[in-house]
């Protein structure tokens, strides 16, 4: 039986440069590493990986241009929204690490949303850090 480490963590990084390289904005670029995560996330599932974490964005994203830091924030709301009931039919439990109370009011509830939607499911855990820090 192939042998699988049981949590994978990956950092996300390189979204704006991605996005430079092929020519489009840093945001396309951001939209760009979410479904990047999709298909991580279906990997995880294929490879029976029983958590995945995803650190997605650090606190240092504040410091970033205003319309960058608005796409990050509405980014969470439109991917939950799209991808909620597949995750719920492949079993897949949504959790959320770092300052979830510190994010906008529609990227706080569409992450709680998401979280209570999928928290009976035991086939993978996804654990999304956002807004995380060192702490
Ligand atoms: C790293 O690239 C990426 C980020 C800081 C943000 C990525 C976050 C998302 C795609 C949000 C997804 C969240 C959910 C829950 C769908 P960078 O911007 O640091 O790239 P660079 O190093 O090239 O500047």
């Amino acid at each position: 039986m192939r042998q699988v480490p049981a949590h994978v963590a990956i950092m996300m990084d390189g979204n704006g440069r991605w996005g430079k390289q092929h020519g489009v904005t840093r945001s396309q670029g951001h939209f760009a590493g979410a479904q990047a995560m999709e298909k991580i996330i279906d990997a995880a599932l294929d490879l029976n990986i029983k958590v995945l974490t995803q650190y997605a964005f650090s606190i240092e994203i504040w410091k970033r241009p205003k319309a960058e830091v608005d796409y990050l924030m509405a980014l969470p709301v439109k991917f939950f929204k799209r991808k909620i009931t597949e995750f719920i039919k492949k079993d897949i439990r949504l959790i959320f690490s770092g300052d979830i109370n510190g994010l906008p009011k529609l990227t706080r509830e569409a992450v709680k949303n998401a979280a209570e939607k999928t928290k009976n499911n035991t086939k993978l855990i996804v654990n999304f850090a956002l807004n995380y820090g060192g702490k």
